[in-house]
């Protein structure tokens, strides 16, 4: 069937995969994949991640100006009065298996949050939106830690406000009510440096999703839950943890080329996971920073890995070869994230959480702009009808 020729009878387009429809206007995020560029409200992602903390990036993408220290001030006192999750949402947890995969209980946990903000919430009034933000960006990293102590059965830790965002992730993730728990200064840098290249990324799969979700005036908390399905994809954010394994699976460097035949096979669905973007025809300037920040955990912690080596060594070979020449492949922001993650401490199950939480503030930042822009019109796609013609109905007797 010729669906290109089916589609010129209708007054659409037939865009599968959304490759060249804007489904929006939006001034958070501005990407030029052919030149590497990533810019959030104008600032280049290279320039925040190195100097910036993540909630002042967070102030950022959702009011669209850096904060001065006042504003600094006040928002992160506000966030700090949410991190606590409601006691019955604690609870919510022990319906789960202990070997859960945490991308489902997320789902879970995030989704029920509606439960407990629906009827109170007015998503009419900019100050409930507001407030929704804050919410969410303070509960995120609770709601993380509690995934992973649930699944290695510890008790959940509370948060720790006077730590920095990151620092008090790491805390809720690490710490035991056994005894005292420093937060190490290197660790705390590069989360916080994770949290910011993962903060927002315009119209990606989840980011679209949410939008997609919220343009039928639904609960937000509802939304970022079906925000964190999309991601789980091994396509999407999935992506971290699925390169993590294909690196412990390729193992040493001489076996680099047989995996990368594998990739360039097209009877083999095997593909290089962290290679390849829908935008990005150059380097992901995300991926820079990440290598960057790589070379400087590992560093500082002493830590030597073959995965390292491994994934220096196939990004060399991939980009030299015909076939990722070709096709514009480059390493994207999950070809580095699991190794600093791994250096951390951090199980691989738990790689694309972190992508959740730290790019709710991206997800909660579109959906404000939906309503702050007043343009909540539903998503309603339209598709090229394959099928059947009209057929005539019998009796299931006849
Ligand atoms: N390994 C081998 N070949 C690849 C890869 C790869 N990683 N990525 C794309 N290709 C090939 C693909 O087979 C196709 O070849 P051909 O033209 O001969 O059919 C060509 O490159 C274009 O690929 P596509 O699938 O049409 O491109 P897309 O824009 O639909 O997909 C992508 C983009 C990110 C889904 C894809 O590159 C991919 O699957 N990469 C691996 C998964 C990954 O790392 N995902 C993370 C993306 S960045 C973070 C995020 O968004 O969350």
């Amino acid at each position: 069937i010729d669906v290109q020729e089916l589609s010129k009878n209708h007054l659409f387009t037939f865009d599968p995969g959304l490759m060249s429809t804007a489904m929006c206007r939006s001034e958070i995020t501005y990407i030029d994949g052919d030149k590497g560029i990533l810019l959030h409200r104008g600032y280049p992602i290279h320039d925040l991640a190195m100097n910036a903390d993540y909630l002042e990036v967070a102030y950022l993408l959702l009011y669209g100006e850096r904060p001065d220290q006042k504003d600094y001030n006040e928002f992160t006192q506000v966030i700090r009065q949410h991190t606590l999750v409601h006691e019955q949402l604690s609870r919510f947890f022990h319906g789960f298996r202990r070997d859960s995969h945490p991308m489902a209980v997320m789902c879970g946990v995030s989704g029920a949050l509606a439960a407990f903000y629906h009827n109170v919430l007015d998503v009419s009034d900019e100050e409930h939106r507001n407030l929704t933000a804050l919410r969410l960006l303070a509960k995120m990293p609770t709601l993380a830690a509690m995934c992973y102590k649930y699944s290695i059965g510890h008790p959940f830790m509370f948060p720790q406000n006077h730590l920095s965002y990151a620092g008090n992730f790491l805390y809720m993730m690490f710490a035991t009510p056994c005894e005292p728990y420093q937060v190490n200064p290197v660790l705390e840098k590069a989360m916080n440096r994770i949290f910011i290249l993962h903060a927002d990324h315009e119209q990606n799969a989840s980011t679209s999703t949410v939008r997609t979700a919220a343009s039928s005036g639904s609960n937000p908390f509802a939304c970022i839950a079906a925000g964190i399905a999309s991601l789980w994809g091994p396509t999407h954010g999935g992506a971290n943890e699925a390169c993590i394994k294909m690196l412990e699976e390729i193992g040493s460097v001489d076996r680099i080329p047989e995996f990368i035949e594998k990739a360039k096979d097209k009877n083999d669905p095997f593909r290089l996971m962290g290679f390849g973007h829908r935008v990005y025809k150059n380097y992901d300037p995300r991926a820079k920073v990440m290598r960057e920040t790589c070379h400087e955990v590992l560093q500082e912690l002493g830590i030597k890995t073959q995965l390292l080596k491994v994934a220096m060594e196939l990004e060399r070979i991939a980009l030299t070869d015909e076939y990722f020449i070709e096709r514009n492949l480059y390493p994207n922001v999950d070809f580095y994230s699991g190794i600093i993650l791994k250096a951390i401490g951090i199980p691989v199950s738990m790689f694309t959480v972190i992508f959740a939480l730290a790019r709710t503030v991206g997800w909660i930042a579109h959906w404000k702009e939906m309503y702050d822009f007043g343009t909540l019109k539903i998503v309603r796609p339209r598709q090229v009808y394959t099928g059947h013609t009209q057929r005539e109905f019998n009796q299931l007797a006849e």
